[in-house]
């Protein structure tokens, strides 16, 4: 981006294409193909965003001008965009098609593996060795590896686009790193993980637990593997990566203690709701006086006077206490596969955007 951005004449007419290789076409992957379809590659902030390469499981298609409606069809079809006719790969790597676009951003919308971190890491690791910047959605990467990462995109004088990965579009990393700077971060909490609270809100309304994973499942809100979102680890996984941004890389995953909502009744949410409270799965990060860091997932009683009791069964929110500007609540109603695209869309003009006079 940097080598684009150099010869970018930002004045007006000379409006410039950013390539960007997209790694996995589910549901993330799909609607972030369509969004930048929809949006135009969002020409309106000055550049445009053209998906330059699209790889599954099965291999890839690439070009600058490459035709959604037959992707889409090719998949539904036959399980792969490398079936596109005379522009499919059949076993392409995405690591080649950023060979041929020496500006593009990689997204990675792959599946989150924590302990391996792949299949986005290696693609990740090499997308930054060799100068392109990275934008994910998957966990996997920045659970596995994100010192190591960060790193890497330093000495590349490269950028890691991270919003997608940490509960999307909540602009948690935006409101500590850009709207506290200079004040200390004592903690967090939030409620991270919009499955878990439609979860929950399906619950509190008499629905069984299983009926209320099946409605997150059609909401397409569940993670590939269900077991990340109700088991607690998927917010585990938001709150250590956030951690990790803003206190230290190198956090190690077993600061966190973890509980989910698997193993609550029915009649627990209810007896809950009739007090007056909610029973919500929150993710806590503090930061204790000699620097350890404290990091707690648990479905916890929420009173009315509690900013995140207000949440509604889609919505996420969190709360950040500083020492000099006290505490900040951020709050969205949105959550899923568009909104997540949106959000990587954000973090890609971001890094693209070009300093205004306006200081942010
Ligand atoms: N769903 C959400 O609302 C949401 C929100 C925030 C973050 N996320 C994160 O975004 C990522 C994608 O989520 P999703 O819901 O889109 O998952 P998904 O529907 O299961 O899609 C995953 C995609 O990754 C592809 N893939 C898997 N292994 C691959 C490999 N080895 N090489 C290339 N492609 C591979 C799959 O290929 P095939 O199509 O060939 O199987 C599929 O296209 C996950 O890491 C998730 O944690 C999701």
């Amino acid at each position: 981006v940097g080598k684009l951005l150099d010869d970018y004449d930002f004045r007006g007419a000379d409006l410039k294409q950013l390539p960007v290789v997209l790694l996995g076409f589910g549901k993330v992957g799909q609607a972030f193909a369509s969004l930048l379809e929809e949006r135009q590659g969002f020409k309106r902030e000055g550049i445009e965003l053209r998906l330059a390469g699209i790889f599954d499981r099965g291999g890839g298609v690439v070009g600058m001008a490459l035709p959604l409606g037959e992707i889409m069809a090719a998949k539904r079809t036959s399980g792969t965009v490398a079936s596109v006719p005379d522009l499919g790969c059949p076993g392409g790597r995405a690591g080649d098609a950023l060979s041929s676009y020496p500006h593009a951003v990689l997204v990675d919308a792959s599946p989150t593996d924590p302990t391996s971190g792949e299949p986005g890491l290696s693609l990740v690791r090499e997308a930054l060795e060799r100068g392109h910047s990275a934008v994910l959605a998957s966990k996997g990467p920045l659970v596995s590896a994100f010192a190591e990462l960060l790193d890497l995109a330093q000495r590349s004088k490269c950028r890691l686009g991270i919003s997608a990965a940490v509960g999307s579009p909540l602009p948690s990393l935006e409101t500590v790193h850009l709207s506290l700077r200079g004040s200390t971060l004592r903690g967090f909490r939030g409620i991270f993980s919009a499955t878990a609270n439609c979860v929950l809100s399906d619950m509190e309304s008499g629905v069984s637990y299983q009926g209320a994973v099946e409605n997150a499942r059609r909401a397409g809100i569940l993670e590939p593997d269900p077991r990340l979102d109700l088991e607690g680890w998927d917010t585990a996984f938001k709150v250590l990566i956030l951690a990790r941004s803003f206190w230290s890389p190198t956090l190690p995953l077993e600061a966190a203690r973890v509980e989910g909502i698997t193993g609550l009744a029915g009649s627990d949410v209810t007896r809950i709701r009739e007090s007056g409270r909610k029973l919500r799965l929150v993710g806590t990060a503090r930061k204790g006086p000699s620097g350890e860091v404290a990091i707690r997932v648990a479905p916890e009683p929420l009173a009315p006077a509690d900013p995140l009791y207000l949440l509604g069964p889609a919505e996420k929110g969190a709360e950040f206490d500083s020492d000099l500007m006290g505490r900040f609540v951020v709050w969205s109603g949105k959550a899923g596969p568009w909104t997540t695209a949106a959000t990587l869309a954000k973090d890609i003009l971001n890094i693209a955007a070009h300093p205004t006079p306006l200081a942010l």
